[in-house]
């Protein structure tokens, strides 16, 4: 390997103008009431996985966000219940056309903060400049698709149904306060995907950003603050056990929306007083497979294999994190997967076409090469090893393919969530079938062959261990009107634009006998529009 392929950490002075920020970030912005307000207390560093020279040293230090404490976060959740005030409050009761005009406002002040944004989620987390773009706009049209998925939501409940003589009016309403808590992989587009459909259906929101990525918030605190009423949208930061352990113990949180690991995922739920009152829609681990079967398209495999896995190097929820491969083509597999590695560009976000950037966890690297440590202890080999597989400099890593991986292997059990290959080689079908049974994980799967018999069998016993099985391609999430979920420990609820919307509300229906006296009162609420709830208007 050209050691040089891993030196890419710049001169400060020599970063296109476009994508240097001003340095030091900081923020002492947080939005509760409705208001801005300022913080004067403790502060936490960010470190930018991009480090830059600065004289004769590198630092990578670009800023601070506030360090709440337990006060301040139940100041921004007292907010959140009382503008929800039992669902009287301004927003829950305002009726969904308003509300969608409020989304709509937020949505044009969001476009003019598109380079902000997206220049911050490359400083901080180290996504591509393609990408990071991908993930604004994404997240831009996943908030017009909620729109056009509510309107067609209050369409089909503009009517009243007669049933064995009870004429009734069936809606869904909002639950009441929603904490959203969103990765740092997806810090934008998934923190999005659940705050949105939440407050399209009339929940108040109090919302954390996830510990790396948390400046790209800033540029839209004011966009918050516009679009919506006094308290409907509220910021916390800080430390977990600081702000959102005394929020969840208060008992005061309806819905838990949360995308990371299990084992938090868990703590926070029994943190709440009253679980059965508690809602959780829940984005968890994955340790994806994909299975390449003897007569694979191999070049289209391979292509899929890199993309798959190592998108984002890897850092994807739905990242394919284990290959079983048929032994009848292993060497071959390998061969082409080290070759398709090895073209992948390294270098910074914005650099053109690159694939493998800066890892922004603290300690990654460092994690990376223990389990490659403990792979090779039990017998694999770093395959790629001459192509530079496992080097490092500093938060860069060049993507390490392990073979053969076996049970007794860290890799073959831990989700890595970063550039990591582990494969192994199979015989029978069954072998990769008994690890996925045996797994904690069971969101996709991604199976590479053309037999038509033998993929229809794979496909008919993987449906029930998986939530998506996905044929001679890479697994993923999008398009985001799909379902969205997994079983096991991967997940709790279904995310897609529609089913978001269900998610965050409950079916609520108003009931009468259908005598003359509570006809004559329905059509009057109805027809002199008395009621937000009963109602036939439609929204075009
Ligand atoms: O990290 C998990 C994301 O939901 C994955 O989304 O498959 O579109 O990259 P993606």
């Amino acid at each position: 390997m050209k050691e040089e392929r891993l030196n890419i950490f710049p001169s400060f002075t020599d970063i296109p103008s476009e994508y240097k920020i001003e340095l030091p970030i900081e923020q002492t912005e947080y939005l509760i009431n409705g208001e801005i307000r300022v913080w004067n207390g403790d502060k936490r560093k960010v470190y930018s996985p991009i480090y830059f020279k600065e004289g004769n040293s590198f630092s990578n230090y670009i800023g601070s966000y506030p360090m709440m404490d337990e006060a301040t976060a139940i100041d921004a959740l007292n907010s959140a219940v009382q503008a929800f005030n039992h669902g009287k409050g301004e927003w829950p009761a305002m009726g969904v056309q308003k509300r969608i005009e409020c989304l709509k406002h937020f949505v044009v002040l969001m476009r003019e903060k598109r380079s902000e944004v997206v220049n911050l989620l490359m400083w901080e987390i180290g996504k591509s400049l393609g990408d990071s773009q991908k993930e604004f706009d994404r997240t831009v049209d996943y908030i017009i698709d909620t729109i056009e998925a509510m309107k067609n939501l209050d369409r089909s409940s503009s009517r009243f149904v007669i049933e064995s003589g009870v004429i009734a009016q069936i809606r869904r309403a909002p639950l009441g306060v929603a904490l959203c808590m969103g990765p740092y992989n997806y810090p934008l587009n998934e923190t999005f995907a659940t705050l949105i459909p939440a407050l399209i259906m009339g929940n108040t929101v109090v919302f954390k950003p996830s510990k790396l990525g948390v400046l790209l918030n800033r540029p839209l605190l004011e966009a918050f603050k516009q679009a919506f009423p006094a308290g409907v949208v509220n910021t916390v930061y800080g430390k977990g056990n600081n702000v959102i352990t005394p929020i969840m113990e208060s008992g005061k949180v309806d819905v838990l929306a949360f995308i990371g690991s299990s084992k938090i995922a868990d703590q926070l739920k029994k943190q709440h007083p009253k679980p059965h009152r508690l809602r959780s829609v829940l984005g968890l681990e994955a340790k994806n497979p994909a299975i390449v079967l003897p007569d694979a398209d191999l070049d289209e495999t391979v292509k899929e294999c890199v993309l798959g896995s190592l998108s984002f190097n890897g850092q994807r929820c739905t990242a394919l994190k284990i290959m079983f491969v048929h032994n009848s083509i292993i060497d071959k597999f390998l061969e082409k997967l080290s070759a398709g590695i090895d073209a992948l560009k390294l270098g910074l976000p914005w650099d053109d076409k690159v694939n493998i950037t800066p890892l922004p966890e603290p300690g990654k690297v460092e994690y990376l090469n223990e389990l490659i440590d403990d792979a090779q202890k039990h017998g694999a080999n770093l395959i790629n090893k001459s192509f530079g597989g496992g080097k490092s400099n500093k938060t860069l890593f060049y993507p390490g393919v392990l073979y053969p991986v076996n049970s007794n292997m860290r890799v073959y059990h831990e989700e890595q969530f970063g550039p990591i290959i582990p494969v192994i080689g199979f015989d029978n079908i069954d072998e990769p079938m008994q690890y996925i049974i045996e797994s904690n994980y069971g969101q996709q799967a991604a199976i590479f062959g053309s037999d038509q018999s033998q993929m229809a069998e794979l496909i008919d016993t993987l449906v029930n261990q998986v939530c998506r099985v996905n044929i001679n391609c890479q697994c993923q999430r999008g398009p985001d009107v799909l379902p969205f979920t997994g079983r096991k420990d991967s997940a709790e609820g279904t995310l897609s634009v529609s089913d978001a919307l269900r998610v965050f509300s409950i079916r609520t229906l108003v009931a009468a006998k259908g005598t003359d006296a509570n006809k004559e009162m329905l059509s009057g609420i109805v027809r002199d529009n008395k009621s937000t709830f009963l109602s036939t208007d439609f929204i075009f």
